[in-house]
């Protein structure tokens, strides 16, 4: 049986009415009410492994239209379709041969494909542009919703737009809970940080449009030839390939100011000092109760599930700054540098 939202935002939000998200899990009944709500292009907010999506049938303009309005997103920045499988997918955009291999390889998982679209996908979720973005995401409850539904879910990022993406489903409750009818709740994500996402234009190579757990050498070994990085810094206008990869992203209200690895400072009175794992040390001459870690065993898979947590947390303790030490490098750690290099901007 769904129950409402624990919602705070609830009270405060008197054009709303009474109405909050319910929340649902993934029983046959529940799904079915889900899928049926979907069918009806209604918003349903999903667990993903990567994290939390808002999703419409990618096949309703005007559901689509709506998950714009809801997170305050430009309609310029182009949504994810999430589908079972690849013949799924293939309804939607070209596969060629790479795309065949990189979807044999990663899906389902937090691999997003940008390929040539089909008339089938509307131009709003695709921003006018002749691409889709496909992922067929591996969590259990959204492929239950997937089957039961027997459509393409275009999905983005459950939060409000430059917000921190949301990891569990009290997160998307706490800031879109007034806006949305259902949040499906899946439990924490088991990534934590967005897909990879990779384009793959004809006559071109392989290009990452933004990192993600899925590395760009997994990637080069999956399709037997190079891969391009992605860009180091998107910068805004019309150079921007995902839009999605604006500097200013992923951003707690709080400033946030980050620290080479290994090189953190002291907190002062209101500011909090964010390690990338347990440091004992860390308490030296600091009041504890300032001091934070992402990760107990400094393992970056650990740090990269409870990033946004985290940071969502330290956002509503009153802190006047966030010091955050940055990832020691590696595959994943530079992906994580990614998202704390966007948090920290502005
Ligand atoms: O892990 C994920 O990918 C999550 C879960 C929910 O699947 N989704 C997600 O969606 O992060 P979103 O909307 O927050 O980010 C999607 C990114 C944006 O940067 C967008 O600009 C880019 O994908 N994108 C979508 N379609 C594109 C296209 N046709 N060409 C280039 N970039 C595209
Ligand atoms: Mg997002």
């Amino acid at each position: 049986m769904p129950v409402p939202a624990p919602d705070r935002n609830a009270q405060a939000t008197p054009a709303s009415g009474n109405r909050v998200a319910l929340f649902c899990t993934d029983t046959a009944s529940d799904l079915a009410k889900l899928a049926e709500a979907l069918r009806a292009g209604q918003l349903v907010a999903i667990p993903t492994e990567t994290v939390y999506g808002l999703a419409a049938s990618a096949l309703d303009e005007a559901a689509c239209r709506r998950i714009f309005e809801v997170k305050g997103r430009p309609l310029l920045d182009p949504l994810i379709v999430h589908v079972p499988d690849r013949a799924a997918g293939e309804r939607l955009a070209r596969f060629d041969g790479r795309a065949v291999r990189l979807a044999e390889a990663f899906w389902p998982g937090p691999l997003t494909l940008v390929l040539p679209k089909r008339a089938a996908v509307p131009a709003i979720v695709t921003a006018g542009k002749p691409t889709v973005a496909l992922r067929s995401p591996a969590h259990p409850a959204a492929r239950r919703l997937l089957a039961a539904a027997g459509i393409p879910l275009a999905a983005p990022s459950a939060n409000p737009f430059g917000y921190i993406s949301p990891t569990t489903a009290q997160h998307v409750a706490e800031s879109l809970g007034t806006r949305i009818p259902w949040i499906l709740d899946g439990g924490p994500c088991s990534v934590g940080i967005e897909s990879t996402i990779v384009a793959l234009a004809p006559d071109r190579p392989a290009r990452i449009l933004r990192p993600g757990s899925i590395s760009r050498e997994e990637l080069s070994e999956a399709l037997g030839e190079a891969v391009e990085a992605a860009p180091e810094e998107a910068k805004s206008g019309a150079a921007v390939e995902a839009p999605g990869m604006l500097a200013r992203h992923y951003s707690p209200a709080t400033p946030a100011v980050l620290f080479a690895h290994g090189a953190l400072p002291a907190a002062r009175r209101g500011e909090a000092a964010v390690f990338q794992h347990r440091r004992e040390h860390a308490l030296d001459g600091i009041e504890g109760s300032s001091v934070f870690w992402f990760s107990e065993s400094g393992d970056p898979a650990d740090t990269a599930r409870n990033l946004y947590a985290l940071l969502r947390r330290l956002d509503s303790l009153g802190f006047t700054r966030i010091h955050i030490e940055r990832a020691a490098h590696s595959p994943l750690g530079d992906t994580i540098n990614d998202r704390l290099r966007r948090a920290a901007t502005g």
